[in-house]
């Protein structure tokens, strides 16, 4: 096995991983107890959780604790996120990105895809938050007038698929870049693997050690 192939480049440091997956698993359970609270054709799911009482007091404290999970990370790793003219060229370039017949050699850390999903998340995790504080039974919804926690709940449904949507891609665009859920597992990755996928932040690595 050649330098090249080994895994000596930092990408991910522990707390960042620990952080991630435990974004992760919160998100997980938020998803699915949302659908069983969103409708009845999902309520089995609640079985899963013990009970639906259990699952339905469970749900909002996950929400606040996905919030102070999250936005720590992404104070973290914003800088990585910002935009670059690179990241709007690549965008152009999508689909043949995702046909293979467009490589960029400028990409950073991470790539456009990522930095859209990172600061969909950003506002989105707010919104939920928001809206779910206006309709959490029996604490703080009674405060609310009823218009409101009307709105609320939409917004919480319309920002809950977003997500949904948003995570999706995330998970398989994960599952498409081989070498990445090993990178966010053990944190680090090969010299060719950064070169290939990452160039520019490849370029960074090797010019501060040299
Ligand atoms: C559900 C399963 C999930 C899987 C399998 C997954 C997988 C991954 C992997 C493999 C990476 C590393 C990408 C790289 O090194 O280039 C990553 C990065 C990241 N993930 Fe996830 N993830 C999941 C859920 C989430 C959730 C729920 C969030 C936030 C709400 C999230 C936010 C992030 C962020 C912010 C990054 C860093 C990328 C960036 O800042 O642009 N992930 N994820």
């Amino acid at each position: 096995m050649t330098q090249e192939r080994v895994d000596t480049i930092l990408r991910h440091p522990v707390g960042e991983r620990v952080t991630h997956w435990a974004v992760a698993i919160v998100f997980i359970f938020l998803f699915t107890s949302g659908l069983a609270l969103f409708h009845p054709f999902f309520f089995w799911i609640a079985s899963l959780y013990g009970s639906g009482q259990v699952m339905r007091f469970l749900h909002p404290i996950a929400g606040v604790l996905l919030v102070l999970l999250f936005y720590p990370y992404a104070a973290r790793v914003w800088r990585d996120n910002r935009w670059t003219a690179a990241d709007s060229g690549w965008v152009r370039q999508m689909w043949a990105f995702m046909r293979k017949e467009f490589h960029p050699s400028d990409t950073g850390k991470y790539n456009a895809g990522q930095k859209l999903m990172f600061w969909s998340m950003v506002p989105l995790i707010a919104l939920l938050l928001l809206s779910g504080v206006v309709i959490w039974q029996p604490w703080f919804a009674p405060v609310f007038p009823p218009a409101l926690r009307r709105w609320a709940a939409l917004v919480h449904a319309v920002c809950s698929f977003a997500m949904f949507v948003g995570i999706g891609v995330h998970w398989y665009a994960a599952y498409w870049t081989r070498g990445s859920i090993r990178a966010m597992v053990r944190g680090y990755v090969s010299p060719s693997w950064a070169k290939f996928h990452h160039p520019a932040w490849y370029r960074g690595i090797a010019g501060r050690e040299e």
